[in-house]
């Protein structure tokens, strides 16, 4: 029988940036609360929440000090309870992040961890002497710098593959695992729905830790090779899934799993292996990013066309896909791939519907589903992302680039792009907040927001309701055949979805200039972007067809 999510939408929150309930300026469950009417009104099937547990915050509560509470800036255990509820009341689930790779510095396994050589957890983490030239080996973090930092009062290294302030678990010490499965089942007990779990193929390194290869220009190794995707990987994600998962009815699990491949793909995610259930692989959101992040590469639509259907086709019989664009990592989908000036409604209309007309789970971000846009950033205080800042700084102070030249190359990709306040309406911070939002409101929520789009039957969030009610009520759109057509074209992204006896045609203009449109484009119009028909596609249009089959 096919899971339950072949026909579900799930809406991630970014809790400090979706609403605030007492005006402390950082968004709250409480909040949360507030705007579930708005949610089920999207129609949207499961709720996940970026993490909401103590943190330091250093990286926006990636960095965890207590798996089983809640900080206090979001609310209380009592809060988290009257929103699962509520969530559960109307129908709709709820899934956590995960965030196991790595804890804060300042939970108590790693004060514990650090407090002596010869603490009993001090195997908890990855604990390691210095080398001769300092850190035990020469691995640059994800976050930059190196992923070692020295703690003095141990005279030892402790790795840490992202922010010095989240140090890796040692997933080879059984306690360790053991330790993670009490925590899921803790929160399943109290009635979640499953995790989204941060990074989990970073939980089976290389213990050995050899050098990474360093390419001329670069100032660390690239451990990627012996820190992602490591050997023990398929045996922790089989016995955390027999620890947490298997006694368990209809619980959700979705890895972010950087560097898969497709060929690893349908072996996390097939089924009949107890492993994961979807998986966020990279591909198409680094296609616009040469060798780093903030480096850019240009690309072609054929090539993005190309990654889709080579993981719909790879993952047609086992295992199953997660379709998305924009999450808490990422900068917005219409500034980045679409065109957020002149065609703005078109664009972002036509992105979503490719999407979520592919076979697999979409998931939304706050917000894509009014066409929030990327922020204007003219200066580096406007920015708070740990990843951002540090390479900044690594830029100007260790490489001594031009802050200008610094600034231009993390704006466009800065992950503060997608983490502004949610725009909910065009009052004061967006309604975000009654206080001072923690991180600047984009200054287009005069135009671009929820309460606009609300009532307009031409709006992008009306559009989305569409995509979604279609998942829910078709089941073409759940499990149809996916047929990649024209794929060296460069304009034209087109597709079919079949089942049996009939099929949807999914054409797509995506450029700003009109195209011919060499296929055969009858049947029913089911959904599209413009208010009436021509016999070119125009500027970003996007048509659905039902044919029916013989
Ligand atoms: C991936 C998360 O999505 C990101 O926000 C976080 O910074 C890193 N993992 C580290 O936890």
């Amino acid at each position: 029988m096919a899971p339950w999510w072949i026909d579900a939408v799930v809406y991630q929150i970014y809790p400090r940036s979706f609403a605030d309930s007492d005006g402390d300026g950082t968004g709250d469950l409480r909040g949360i609360l507030s705007k579930l009417d708005y949610l089920q009104d999207l129609g949207v099937d499961v709720l996940w929440l970026s993490p909401i547990y103590p943190s330091p915050q250093a990286d926006n509560g990636y960095d965890i000090s207590d798996y089983r509470g809640i900080d206090p800036m979001f609310g209380t255990l009592e809060d988290f309870d009257a929103l699962l509820t509520d969530v559960h009341r109307r129908g709709m689930r709820l899934i956590m992040d995960l965030v196991v790779n790595h804890t804060s510095d300042e939970h108590p396994w790693f004060v514990d961890s650090r407090s002596s050589r010869d603490s009993p957890k001090r195997d908890w983490y990855w604990w390691r002497p210095a080398s001769a030239d300092g850190p035990p080996n020469n691995w640059g973090s994800i976050f930059s710098g190196s992923a070692w930092t020295l703690d003095e009062p141990t005279g030892e290294y402790f790795l840490h593959l992202f922010a010095r302030k989240q140090p890796d678990l040692n997933w080879e010490n059984p306690q360790v695992r053991e330790a993670v499965y009490a925590l899921m089942n803790w929160w399943l007990d109290r009635g979640v729905d499953g995790f989204r779990m941060d990074v989990i193929n970073l939980v089976s390194k290389d213990p050995h830790l050899p050098d990474g290869q360093k390419l001329p220009g670069d100032l660390y190794g690239d451990g990627s090779p012996y820190f992602r995707n490591g050997p023990r990987l398929h045996e922790f994600l089989h016995e955390m899934w027999e620890n947490t998962f298997a006694a368990r009815d209809e619980k959700l699990a979705v890895g972010e799993c950087h560097g898969t491949t497709v060929e690893m793909a349908r072996l996390l995610t097939d089924q009949d292996r107890g492993e994961l259930d979807m998986l966020f692989h990279f591909e198409h959101v680094e296609i616009d990013q040469a060798r780093i992040k903030w480096l850019p590469r240009e690309y072609t639509l054929p090539e993005l066309k190309e990654i889709f259907a080579r993981w719909q086709q790879g993952l047609a019989d086992v295992g199953w896909n997660t379709l998305y664009w924009d999450n808490h990592d990422q900068p917005r989908v219409v500034s980045r791939f679409g065109d957020d000036g002149a065609y703005w409604y078109e664009s972002a209309t036509l992105l979503a519907t490719v999407l979520h007309l592919h076979r697999g789970t979409p998931f939304i971000f706050q917000g894509e589903e009014i066409g929030m846009t990327n922020f204007p950033f003219t200066s580096i205080d406007q920015f708070h992302d740990v990843e951002s800042l540090n390479y900044y700084t690594q830029s100007v102070e260790v490489r001594g680039r031009d802050p200008q030249v610094a600034l231009s190359m993390i704006t466009p990709m800065s992950r503060d792009n997608a983490r502004t306040p949610m725009q909910w309406d065009d009052g004061p911070n967006a309604g975000f907040t009654k206080g001072t939002p923690w991180l600047a409101v984009n200054p287009n929520s005069d135009s671009i927001n929820a309460a606009a789009q609300v009532d307009d039957p031409r709006s992008v969030l009306a559009h989305y309701k569409r995509l979604i009610a279609l998942r829910h009520e078709d089941p073409v759109v759940q499990l149809g055949r996916f047929d990649l057509l024209l794929p060296d074209h460069p304009r034209l992204w087109a597709f079919t979805r079949s089942c049996e006896h009939s099929r949807l045609l999914v054409v797509a203009n995506v450029g700003g200039e009109a195209i011919d449109c060499d296929v055969d484009m009858t049947g029913e119009l089911v959904l599209t972007n413009y208010p009436d028909q021509a016999a070119q596609l125009r500027a970003w249009e996007v048509r659905v067809y039902r044919q029916e089959l013989p």
